[in-house]
């Protein structure tokens, strides 16, 4: 029996080892017929200078079964959104319909050539021009661009609006005099970056103990009359509803700036309040948060940028223009800040967003909203007796709790976030934002039902009792996973990308 599990165990291990280490010498993953033509020399097909011979010591021999087994086993050791919560804050890791990426794929639009004549790509443009609709309604601001591919690029081109715009309204080289971006301490980090590379710098306001913006201080840094701007995520990064928004909005305009909302937050609002009704001139939203298409892995992505009518001159060309019953890629613009993305932006992510718009309507965007806040309100109440919330208010789709009571025992919030893992959840975010010590953020969005909450906030409270019971437990978790802790640091700063053989 003993040796019957040795023989299985050790096939196991096996199966867990390196394609580098299953290579073996001849061996192949194909065959091809013999030739029947004449053979041609190698130069004659790829030039030396193209090949590269220097460097094939140690890639792996191996079969078309090896190749299939390793990549499937791979695929395993993954944790997606298709196998549970990502409850990750301010990435809104929402499971997304597979109907949208059906959509995307639909081979009229996915095998369409971006530089196809304007008469042959009538439907592809009226989608962008019936998505820029449905989000300048969702957001009452009518003018909208989807080129940007990121939120921080939607960032980017909406700050280098208000400086354009404010060249125009005060005279050219004004905006060289209203040099300053106001940003709230609580603000996502692309903020500030997207502030500076549009030639902006930044001051930074202070939030409440409540975790609000600080009237008094956006006051008194407004009183210098060399504010271009603010940008301001609401909900914030602390998951509250900056409610003095339309005070704010006054204050900055007052002072001759615009507001700038970084919408990423969206996904709290959509279908219940709309930033233009706030006083808000212009903002980003990320179509690959809010408005399905899954949110990691680097992209690609679409952070469109949302204008008053005063701004939509300024906004990237071409624009989507509708004249009849004909769409037009339109650069009659002379005002606008220029192109920002190749084409027309990421395509396939407006498709997706449409689809994931039109299929949920009005009254079922609205439900998606109020569910996400609900979730997050949920893990709140639940989490309540056992972590600290730093802030009263009641959240709206994200919450943030501190490690506070549990670093009285040595046991941190990167400590909890390891043995999340145990319980078979993917940790929170944590750290962030970075106003709040031992901060863990977490989002639950709209997709997850009230079973995978109940199970979610048992785990936390489960670590809560843990780290006084037995703190060494979560010292040293995750215990489930093939690796233990990494050194997280060297991993960044000296990372190891590439196998070598071993001598
Ligand atoms: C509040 C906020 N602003 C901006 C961004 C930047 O978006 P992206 O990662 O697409 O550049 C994010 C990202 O999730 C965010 O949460």
């Amino acid at each position: 029996m003993e040796s019957e599990i040795t023989k299985v165990t050790s096939h196991i291990s096996h199966n867990e080892t390196l394609i580098f280490e299953r290579s073996r010498t001849g061996r192949i993953g194909y065959r091809l017929p013999p030739l029947d033509v004449e053979e041609s020399p190698i130069d004659s097909i790829i030039p030396s200078r193209f090949r590269r011979d220097d460097d094939l010591e140690g890639v792996p021999e191996v079969s078309e079964v090896d190749v299939i087994r390793h990549f499937v086993r791979m695929s395993t050791w993954n944790y997606s959104i298709d196998l549970g919560m990502y409850p990750l804050g301010s990435c809104t890791m929402k499971y997304n319909s597979r109907l949208n990426e059906r959509v995307a794929r639909i081979a009229g639009f996915a095998n369409l050539h971006p530089l196809a004549d304007e008469s042959d790509a009538q439907g592809a443009l009226q989608v962008i021009y019936e998505l820029q609709q449905d989000l300048a309604e969702i957001t009452g601001l009518p003018g909208v661009s989807l080129q940007p591919a990121a939120g921080a690029h939607g960032e980017m081109t909406g700050v280098m609006i208000i400086r354009a715009y404010i060249d125009v309204r005060d005279g050219a080289g004004a905006s060289a005099k209203r040099r300053t971006m106001l940003i709230p301490d609580s603000a996502h980090g692309t903020n500030p970056a997207s502030a500076h590379l549009s030639g902006f710098s930044v001051k930074t306001i202070r939030s409440t103990k409540e975790g609000l913006t600080d009237l008094e201080h956006l006051r008194e840094l407004c009183s210098h009359g060399e504010v271009a701007g603010l940008m301001l995520t609401n909900p914030n990064t602390l998951g509250l509803f900056e409610k003095n928004i339309k005070e704010i909005c006054e204050i900055v305009h007052e002072a001759g700036g615009l507001v700038y909302m970084d919408g990423a937050n969206m996904n709290a609002l959509v279908g219940v309040a709309r930033p233009g009704d706030m006083g808000v001139d212009v903002i980003h939203l990320n179509l690959h948060k809010t408005f399905s298409t899954p949110h990691g892995g680097g992209g690609p992505g679409c952070g469109p940028c949302c204008c008053t009518k005063e701004l939509e001159p300024f906004l990237p060309v071409p624009r989507i223009t509708r004249v009849g019953q004909e769409f037009k890629v339109d650069y009659g613009y002379p005002r606008s800040i220029g192109r920002v993305k190749a084409f027309f932006g990421n395509y396939g992510m407006m498709l997706r967003a449409l689809s994931y718009i039109q299929t949920h309507g009005n009254d079922g965007l609205r439900e998606a909203t109020e569910a996400a806040v609900l979730n997050a309100r949920y893990i709140a109440h639940g989490l309540a007796t056992d972590y600290d919330k730093p802030f009263d208010a009641a959240p709206m789709h994200e919450v943030v709790f501190t490690d506070k009571r549990q670093s009285r025992k040595g046991v941190h919030t990167l400590d909890i976030a390891k043995r999340l893992i145990d319980y078979g959840f993917h940790p929170m975010t944590i750290y962030f934002p970075l106003i709040v010590q031992g901060a863990m953020l977490i989002e639950p969005t709209e997709s997850v039902g009230h079973q995978e909450l109940d199970q979610f906030i048992a785990a936390m409270r489960s670590i809560a009792r843990e780290a006084v019971v037995d703190p060494e437990l979560v010292l040293n978790a995750p215990h489930s996973t093939r690796i233990g802790r990494l050194d997280e640091a060297a991993a960044a700063r000296k990372p190891v990308l590439r196998w070598k053989p071993l001598s």
